[in-house]
Parts: structure tokens; sequence; C-alpha cells
């Protein structure tokens, strides 16, 4: 179709407005908890005051007898729910209230359910619990926490390490410490469930409708027909929002007992218990080099925490492997398990982590070996895959390093530690490079164009405000030719074509995809009616043949000859016409494993996850992180004065969105760098800091301005050409900041969050 094919799209797309701001400014969009029904009843959480241990007593009388109770469920009287079909990558959680055992403070233990949330908050406070306390396991230096390997242990290698370490000329070592960390989606988690019978629609706070369905159909006995999910809206996710949490059943759990609508919104501490964290991870990375900076060998050891219960596989070395080329490469990860709330992936999650150890340490090589730390990374550029040795799908890390040198003036860099001041600050220069690998999932859309000139365009993905509704839309505008305004993109129902979460950054290049497959074929439908219609300019004419624009088709070979949309569909006596279609994995995704490490049956997100999975078509975005710091030598105060982020992800649909995402894993890797980290109090395992004024984030204050560029070219792994951008944005912005700290003071941070003691 000479519109899309024939000319190349730009690799940078329109910074078309969000479709939906307006939507959202007006306060017409709706979150799960906007979502009300006539008599509508309100769940409120009890949770564990110990973090091991069993249940003794429960005493809920009092509670019951609160105005407006409606109902009191524990374990005792919740009745039988049924365990959900495993799931390697996004466990879903375990049958809530179905026994005594508590495995971290914060575990619900008790709901109540009364006419209003007051009352029920209220009455959950009377619910009296005695605990048999076991002593917890809290910190990974507990020698009751024995390390359990698991389905999803990497354990990769290529070369011989031994060997290439003893013979290496430079050697550096180091052991890097990560935080836990939470994902604070601004919008609080919400479920509201109501049952009809034994049909049940849930609205629900969620990057994976398909996911929460299976969940609750399983937990009820029911056929997933049966149960309707619907997340029109949802106020951000980071990952949160990629499993299923016990909240959600609870919900349905309440609603069925209460026989009334339930709405169950979970309160900012319980948003730190409940769905999910970032898990703190130690580090043990060793890198061996010749005294002209080729690598030789790299060998990683990372160890993550996790929960007693159903955790996702959380593997932070596997970036490591195609990183850089290096001909001897171990990598592998292992997990300690703890009686702390469940984990899960959090954005770039392991890929953030574990690209803080390897370009912190490379830094550190650059200066043992007196080269600029970019040099270093040049030297050892990975112009193939490194593990497979097949050629990227595109790459232009190089020029990523180009740009971005150029734009934050590293030429201007001193080399020596302590060399730049501003003022009594010391100043230092930091820069990281990032290969990100790339996820794209199957998924299915369907598009109709109505008989006014309109189309419809849908899918049950979800967009956590990133602006999925808006690039769908101009997605299929391209591909229909019609106005942004004259389409209108529908998601957040599992009604709708199937689509995979909102996660991996993964979202854009699967379902993208597909709306422009279905769109394809929605036009070949309209060339397919008219192909023997005498009446037509278009009889006749594949789709090769066809120029779509201001909502007609076009002859390509002579533009006048052309006819609308609704001129088809009126002469055929159609008020509609719809097409269904979907996208395929991307090639990257499929095919066999290679590589030392065989995981059967992980699944497409596993195979990402477990990394140097690639087949036939290795992918990833790529880029560069420059930061300029500054740090009072007296006080410790660190600053962030400048940071520039240059990014390879493919074509950029809508630059306006693609630049905020930028800015927004900019953020969260300040944040990652200087303030965030979960904090579980080593006596009780209660999370200590479980508010918004307590965990800290970055705030304007600690955010300078943020030069965003994209470079590259459209990726041909996807119709549409793109490589997923959302998470890579966050990865390498912590080891800038903590090499340029290095490089200003001279002290080697390996400790996030950079904390004022560190630099006293
Ligand atoms: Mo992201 S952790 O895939 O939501």
């Amino acid at each position: 179709m000479t519109t899309t094919e024939a000319a190349p799209p730009a690799l940078v797309g329109p910074g078309v407005d969000r479709v939906d701001g307006r939507l959202k400014v007006m306060g017409a969009a709706h979150y799960p908890s906007d979502f009300s029904l006539p008599d509508m009843a309100h769940a409120a959480l009890v949770r564990s005051t110990v973090a091991a241990g069993t249940i003794a007593r429960l005493d809920t009388a009092c509670a019951a007898a609160m105005p407006g109770v409606l109902a009191v469920i524990t374990h005792e009287n919740a009745g039988r729910l049924q365990k959900a079909r495993r799931n390697l990558v996004f466990p879903p959680p375990p049958p809530p209230f179905q026994d005594a055992k508590i495995s971290y403070h914060g575990q619900y233990v008790a709901m109540v359910v009364a006419q209003t949330r007051q009352q029920a908050a209220a009455a959950a406070r009377l619910v009296e619990v005695t605990y048999d306390r076991d002593e917890p396991v809290l910190s990974p230096d507990d020698p009751a926490a024995k390390p359990r390997s698991n389905p999803y242990f990497i354990d990769m290698k290529r070369g011989n390490i031994k060997a290439a370490m003893a013979a290496a000329e430079v050697t550096v070592a180091g052991t890097f410490t990560t935080s836990a960390q939470t994902h604070n989606p601004l919008g609080p988690f919400t479920t509201m469930a109501h049952w009809d019978g034994d049909t049940l629609t849930v609205y629900d706070s969620t990057q994976n409708p398909f996911h929460v369905r299976a969940v609750l159909a399983a937990s009820f006995g029911l056929a997933e027909e049966k149960v309707r999910i619907l997340s029109p809206f949802v106020g951000g996710g980071f990952g949160a929002g990629l499993r299923s949490w016990p909240h959600s059943i609870l919900a349905a759990l309440a609603a069925r007992t209460v026989k009334r609508p339930v709405q169950l919104s979970l309160t900012r501490p319980e948003m730190f218990t409940g769905i999910g964290r970032r898990p703190s991870t130690v580090q043990h990375l060793k890198i061996a080099a010749t005294r002209d900076g080729k690598l030789v060998a790299i060998d990683h050891e990372g160890t993550s925490t996790a929960s007693m219960g159903s955790d996702s596989p959380y593997p932070v070395t596997h970036g490591t492997t195609e990183a850089y080329a290096c001909p001897n490469v171990a990598a592998r990860d292992k997990r300690v398990r703890l009686n702390i709330p469940p984990i899960a992936h959090m954005r770039a999650p392991g890929e953030a982590e574990g690209n803080f150890a390897l370009e912190s340490l490379l830094d550190e090589l650059s200066y043992e070996l007196g080269m600029d730390p970019i040099e270093l990374r040049l030297r050892n550029y990975a112009e193939v895959h490194p593990q497979t040795r097949l050629p990227w799908s595109s790459k232009a890390l190089r020029e990523c390093y180009e740009v971005g040198a150029e734009r934050f003036g590293w030429a201007r860099r001193e080399p020596a530690v302590g060399a730049m001041h501003d003022g009594r600050w010391l100043v230092g220069y930091g820069m990281a490079g990032v290969t990100y690998s790339h996820y794209q999932a199957k998924c299915q859309a369907r598009a109709t164009i109505r008989r006014g000139g309109t189309a419809h365009v849908c899918s049950g993905a979800t967009d956590i405000g990133t602006g999925t509704y808006t690039v769908m839309t101009q997605l299929a505008a391209e591909v229909l030719g019609l106005a942004v305004g004259r389409v209108e993109f529908e998601l957040g129902d599992t009604r709708l074509p199937q689509a995979p979460p909102a996660g991996g950054s993964g979202l854009t290049a699967a379902l993208g995809s597909a709306v422009h497959n279905t769109c394809v074929a929605l036009v070949q439908r309209f060339l397919a009616l008219v192909s023997d219609d005498p009446n037509s300019p278009l009889r006749g004419c594949a789709i090769e043949d066809v120029v779509a624009s201001d909502g007609r088709l076009a002859r390509g070979d002579d533009e006048s000859r052309s006819e609308s949309y609704a001129e088809i569909l009126e002469r055929h006596g159609l008020d509609e016409l719809t097409a269904d279609g979907d996208s395929a994995p991307s090639r990257a995704e499929t095919g066999v494993l290679v590589g030392s490490l065989v995981v059967a049956r992980l699944g497409r997100f596993g195979r990402k996850l477990v990394g140097a999975s690639h087949a036939t078509v290795p992918a990833g975005a790529f880029g560069a992180r420059f930061a300029e710091v500054k740090v009072d030598p007296e006080l410790g105060v660190l600053r962030i004065t400048r940071i520039v982020s240059v990014t390879d992800g493919g074509r950029v649909v809508n630059e306006k969105l693609a630049r905020s995402q930028l800015i927004g894993g900019t953020v969260g890797g300040i944040g990652m760098a200087m303030f965030e980290e979960t904090v579980n109090d080593p006596g009780s395992g209660r999370v200590a800091n479980a508010t918004l004024g307590d965990y800290l984030v970055a705030v304007n204050a600690d955010v300078p301005d943020i030069d965003v560029v994209f470079v590259g070219e459209p990726d041909p792994n996807n119709p549409i050409g793109t490589k997923g951008i959302g998470e890579a944005g966050l990865v390498g912005v912590a080891a800038a900041i903590a090499n340029g700290v290095y490089h200003a003071t001279g002290r080697r941070i390996r400790s996030l969050p950079i904390t004022i003691d560190q630099l006293l």
C-alpha cells in the first residue's frame, strides 16, 4: 500500500496530542475507583502485623457489630477458592484466606465489607488477631536465608571464563547492591466487582486484564467467558499491574458474599505490600581486559531477594551477555527467599540493576586503563549479537554515543578525578551505555469503518498512561487514510480481541503491528468488495495499487480515480465493514533458544527475561546516558545538573509521548540513583516508610533539564518499525550518575541509593 510501503515512515513521527487528554483533564476518564453501581458496598482489609507465623485467634465480633458492616471475611469463613493455573512469568497469587499461615508483614488476614468505605475502614481496625509468631527471615545475610534455585535460574556461559581471567592483563571487580523499591503508581489499585448470577464483571487496575480474567475464573471455578475485566484507564503501573493480586480476588469474594457490587481500593500503605516490589539485589562482578581495552572475560553473579510465595522471575545479569563483544562471559542468578511481600517486575526489571553494576565497573576499568569511557565501550562494540553471533535487526548504539557526547559536551571533560570545579562544588561527568532486549508478543485487533466515514479500532489492551490510545489511533489513521479525529480506539475490556500485557516495553510493537495489519486487512476487504464492481474506479485493484487518504481509496497510478469508504459501503448496502487481524511475535522471539541455557516453555516474555534467546533476529533498543553531577565535598550533597539521554528505539510513532516516556524513565533513574528505597524494619519486617512522605522519590527540585534525543532507523522487525523504549529510558541513568560522582570525587559508589554518608 503506497502510503506506508513506498514511502517509509520518518524515524520520528509527529507529536500528536493525547487523544484522551481532554477526558483526563475534565475528569471524564474513568479509572477503576471512579466506577460506582447502585447499592455498591465497600471492603477494607486487615493486614498481618507479624512477618512469619500463624494466626492463633481471630475475634471479629466487635467489627461485625459496627454500623454499616455487612460481613467480616477471614480464613475461617471464606470458603474454598481454587488455585489458578501455573504461570511461570506472571505467577498467580495463592488464593487468599485459605489457611492461617503468615509469610510477610502486611499479608491480608481479614476483610470487612460495609455500606461505606469509612465504615469498612473503621470496623477493620476492630478485628483482633493474635499470632503465634515465628522468627522471620528478613535479611539475605541471615544464615536461615538459604538461596533456592528455581526454574528461572540463569546460568549462562560462553567461552572459558577461568582460563581467560587467569591470563588477563587487567582485572577489576566489585560487589554492587541495589535497594528494594515500590512502584507507587499514583492511582490506588482498585477492584470493583459485581456478580450477575454466575457472571462476574470486574473493574480493575491492571496492565494485564487477560491475566486477571484467568485468575478470577480459576479462583471461582468459572469459565473464562463468564468473567469480564474492564480497565479503560489505569493510573500507572510500572510493572505492579502485570500480575494479579489477592485484593482482586477478595473484592470478587466480598461481592459474592454480600450479593452486592463491592469496591476495594487499596490505601497507600497497602500499595507498599499488596502489589509487589522491586527486590533488592547483590551483584558480584569481575571484568578482565587487555591493556589496550579489549574485554576478555566478564563474570557476573546476581542475587535478588524473593518472598516465600510465588514470585515473578527476576534475573539481573542477563543483559551482561549481550551488551558487549566479549568472548568469555558467565552470568548467573539466584534468589534468596525472605519473609517479605511478593516481588514483581518493576520498570526495566533486572536490567536496570544489572546495567548499574556492569556500566559502573566498566567505568572503573576505563580509569584503570587510562582510557576514555566512550572509547572503551567502542573498542568492545557488539557489531553482532555476541551470544548468537547473529546480526542485530538494527543498532545505532554508536550513534547514541556520538550524538550524546556531542550534545553533552563530553569533549570538555577533564579526565582526571576531581579536576573540574564550579565554586565549592566538585563537578563530574559520567556516562553509561544501554542495551535493552526487545519483546513483542502476539496480539489481536479489530477494525471497522462505518458509513459515516469514521473508524472504530479495538483490542483488549490497557493504556497505563504511556499513550496507547493515542499511538494506536495514529497508526490506524495512517493505514486507513483517515484524520486522527475520525478514528476511535477502544481498549481495556476482555471482551475485545486478546492483547498481551502493557509490559516489557512491548505493547506498542505488538498492538501497533496488530492494528497496522488489521487496518491493512480492512482496506483489503473494501477492495475485495469492489473487485468486480463495474461502478468502482478501484475495480481489480490490489492493495499495492491504492493510496488511502482523506477517507478515500485512490488508484496509485491515477489518483483522480478514487472513491470514499462511505460510497463503497452505500453502494453495497452496508452500514459498516469490519476486519479482524493480528500480529505475530517478532522473529526475535521465535525459534530455538541459543546459548548454553535452555529453559523450556517459559513463554515469550520468559525467553526475553532469560536473555540471549534470540533465534533468528536479535533485536533491542540501545542508548547512551550522560550525567553532569555536582558534589559539595563538605556537606556530601549531590545534585544532578544535566542529563543527556539518547535512544535508538527504532521508529518513534509519537515524538511527544516517546519523549515523555524517556523523561519519566530518567526521573525514575534519578530516583533509583539517589532516593528510592523500600525499608523493611529489621526486627518486624514491617515496611517502615510506606507513605509518599517517607518513601523518597525524585521531585522537581532534583530533576534538571533532560535532553532527550532519538537516533536510529525504523526497525525491520515489525511493520511499524518500532522497538520498545519505555523502560530503556531508566536504564543507564544510575550508572551515569555514579560514574559522574566518581569523576567528581574519586569515590566509587557501589550501593544504591547514593546517600550523603557515602559522600562524606
Ligand atoms: Mo514493565 S516492569 O514491563 O510494566
